[in-house]
């Protein structure tokens, strides 16, 4: 357990430091665009964030014996598409968040009008870049597909709506609850698992594993992001907290009280290494960002 978190902190420096290179040059030296258009675009996405759904893309594809610098396209792709759920998720109309990634929101610094275009551009320049840049064409179609579905209507989009729907006609069931978790989060964490494990060739059995572990993870992310809501601090998170209570969000604290969410998440977590157990030391690496998800402060 002690080997495999000194593991994965070695191996998470260095990783993320390869995809934030390639994010900035996607950026960067990518599209021709309206200067504000990129100005914005690159204000969210270089601004630092775990890069949790990155690496999982990258760990997903070594344990699936496969070379994660091959997979470091399909890596971005999914932060973008992250970053955009992100930038809309704090709007006015929806969150109405004023700090993010350690920093004013998108809309705060550059308008409403132009965060929501920001979002509209990395979602959009995600899908070119797993068409273009991953090999070959039916892998690329495959991640295109996974990743679409992870966020669009039946997935994280489908999430948000249903925790909107939420605020006002509340939640009174925990499979209520977990259904909004799982689409909202936990699709796209299983779509870079997914992405990953489908760069390295990886078979059916390979894919069912992952998506057993992204859905426990997934959730158990959620339910550390809600009690971090309740618990954690402003300064350490990069983002306002003691917020959901306010808005009248449903979130397992507020339903199962924090001892026995913090007991979910555990017992979540626990599954999750059992699903990746099977993967033997190629794993291990997964098992620690999933004991990462518990203990994370930020
Ligand atoms: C925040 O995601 C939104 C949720 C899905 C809970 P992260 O906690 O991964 O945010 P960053 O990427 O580190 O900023
Ligand atoms: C948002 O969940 C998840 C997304 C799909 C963006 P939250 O609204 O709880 O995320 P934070 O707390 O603002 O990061
Ligand atoms: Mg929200
Ligand atoms: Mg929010
Ligand atoms: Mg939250």
């Amino acid at each position: 357990m002690i080997e495999s978190t000194i593991l994965l902190q070695e191996s998470w420096h260095a990783l993320r430091r390869r995809v934030e290179d390639r994010l900035e040059e996607y950026v960067d030296r990518g599209p021709d665009c309206p200067d504000v258009l990129r100005d914005s675009m690159a204000y969210s996405l270089l601004a630092g964030g775990k890069r949790m759904r990155p690496i999982l893309v990258l760990l997903a594809c070594q344990a699936c014996g496969g070379d994660p610098e091959t997979a470091i396209p399909a890596a971005c792709a999914i932060e973008m598409v992250h970053t955009y759920s992100l930038i809309h998720d704090d709007l006015p109309a929806m969150d109405d968040d004023d700090l993010r990634r350690g920093r004013p929101t998108n809309h705060v610094r550059f308008g409403d009008g132009q965060a929501v275009l920001a979002g509209d551009a990395l979602l959009t320049l995600a899908f070119e870049i797993l068409a273009k840049d991953i090999h070959p064409a039916e892998v690329a179609a495959a991640c295109c597909a996974d990743l679409a579905s992870a966020a669009g209507p039946e997935g994280m989009v489908g999430g948000q709506t249903a925790d909107l729907e939420a605020e006002q006609t509340g939640v009174t069931t925990l499979e209520e609850l977990e259904a909004i978790h799982l689409r909202k989060t936990g699709r796209l964490l299983c779509a870079a698992l997914r992405l990953g494990a489908r760069i390295a060739g990886a078979n059916d059995q390979d894919l069912t594993m992952l998506t057993r572990y992204g859905d426990c993870v997934g959730l158990a992310f959620q339910i550390a992001d809600d009690l971090l809501d309740m618990v954690g601090d402003e300064g350490k998170m990069g983002k306002a907290v003691r917020k959901d209570a306010g808005h009248g969000k449903s979130t397992y604290p507020s339903l199962l009280g924090e001892q026995e969410s913090r007991r979910t998440a555990r017992r979540l977590i626990d599954q999750a290494c059992e699903a990746v157990a099977p993967f033997g030391e190629r794993g291990h690496r997964l098992q620690a960002l999933a004991r990462f998800v518990l203990e994370r402060d930020h």
